[in-house]
């Protein structure tokens, strides 16, 4: 028995953001940021809207595609760092828009790995007989945590949300392999330091600009591109497979050198990986589900592929899921 993923959705906002656009708001240009990242233009949140609105939209568009109604979820996990507020989680509140009524919810911080984290921890709920069900999402708006004065994160990161509805299967569709991973040791390279339990919100938290992104690049940078390779041959090893079995490789979308370092490390070709990060920059969680899902819908990725995505984020986390996609017949509606 496998779990599989049914249906595929996402939702982007409609606002860009380009690099000519940062030109007048710090001290960029186009050349550095292309150069430098590859990205070219990201999304950004319109005001009124929270994580959880682009999350409905990706649920609806996935929950379609499954066949499967909103009651019958059986566990809804949110992979977001930036939920639409400490309490409730933003899985609640998403199950309320649903009405998934049958469903338990809970949100997963895993920085950008969260939707990798989240289809991990719910292919073991699929393994149970209990959980028939389950929706995951990856969704971040990392715009309401940037720095727009600080050239170092603002040019990357852009807003998103991708879901996925799983169920289990007999047939050899869905996931193979399985890797979680951390280093804790790593976590102050990526953070967001206020608005928790260790510097509450106050007027000094504010002027220090301890609620928004600090990162550490070029660390962020080092610890990645092993990482990818620590991951992939984790995820080959235990299926018994290797990279050359592929047909498409979806990685975070963080940065262009990174991707290309770790494909070449990896032995993976540059036409068998996805990249949208031109387009959208670095979504956080949302930037493999979204990635996937467009892939879906464009009809690149076809029955039967093999897939391997891997992710990496702010914890320091990462992970990765290696699966076949299609669906067994009796889960086709
Ligand atoms: O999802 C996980 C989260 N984050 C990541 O994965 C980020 C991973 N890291 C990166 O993508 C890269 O480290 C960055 C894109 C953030 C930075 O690129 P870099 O090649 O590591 O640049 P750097 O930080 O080493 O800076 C090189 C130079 C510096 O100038 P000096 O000191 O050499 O004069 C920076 O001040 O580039 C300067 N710089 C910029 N210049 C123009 C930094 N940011 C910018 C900018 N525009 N936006």
């Amino acid at each position: 028995m496998k779990a599989q993923i049914l249906g595929i959705g996402h939702a982007l906002p409609e606002r860009v953001l380009t690099n000519a656009d940062l030109e007048k708001m710090v001290d960029t240009s186009d050349e550095w940021i292309s150069e430098r990242t590859g990205i070219k233009e990201r999304r950004i949140a319109d005001p009124d809207m929270a994580t959880s609105d682009y999350c409905y939209q990706a649920a609806l568009m996935a929950l379609e595609m499954s066949g499967i109604t909103p009651e019958q979820l059986d566990l809804i996990i949110v992979g977001t760092t930036s939920p639409d507020m400490p309490m409730p989680s933003t899985a609640c509140i998403l199950q309320e828009k649903l009405g998934a009524w049958n469903a338990g919810a809970f949100d997963m911080e895993a920085g950008c790995t969260g939707f990798v984290y989240g289809l991990t921890v719910a292919e073991k709920f699929l393994l149970s007989d209990d959980y028939q069900y389950v929706l995951v999402l990856g969704a971040d708006m990392c715009s309401r945590f940037v720095d727009y004065t600080d050239r170092n994160t603002c040019i990357i990161f852009g807003d998103g949300a991708g879901a996925a509805v799983l169920g289990k299967g007999e047939q050899d569709f869905g996931m193979y392999s399985t890797f979680m991973g951390a280093d804790g040791r790593g976590g102050r390279h990526l953070s967001i330091p206020g608005g928790g339990s260790r510097h509450p919100a106050s007027e000094e938290s504010i002027r220090n600009g301890q609620h928004f992104i600090i990162m550490n690049g070029n660390e962020i940078f080092k610890f990645a591109t092993p990482i990818v390779e620590k991951v992939a041959a984790k995820l080959m090893s235990k299926a018994g497979l290797q990279t050359s079995d592929l047909d498409w490789f979806i990685p975070h979308q963080a940065n262009m050198r990174i991707i290309k370092s770790a494909i070449k490390r990896c032995g993976i070709p540059m036409d068998k990986t996805l990249v949208n990060l031109e387009k959208y920059g670095n979504m956080s969680a949302a930037a493999i589900p979204v990635a996937l899902s467009e892939a879906i819908i464009e009809g690149r990725i076809k029955k039967g592929d093999l897939i391997m995505m891997v992710a990496f984020g702010g914890g320091l986390t990462y992970g990765g899921i290696l699966m076949r996609w299609g669906r067994d017949d009796a889960n086709v509606s």
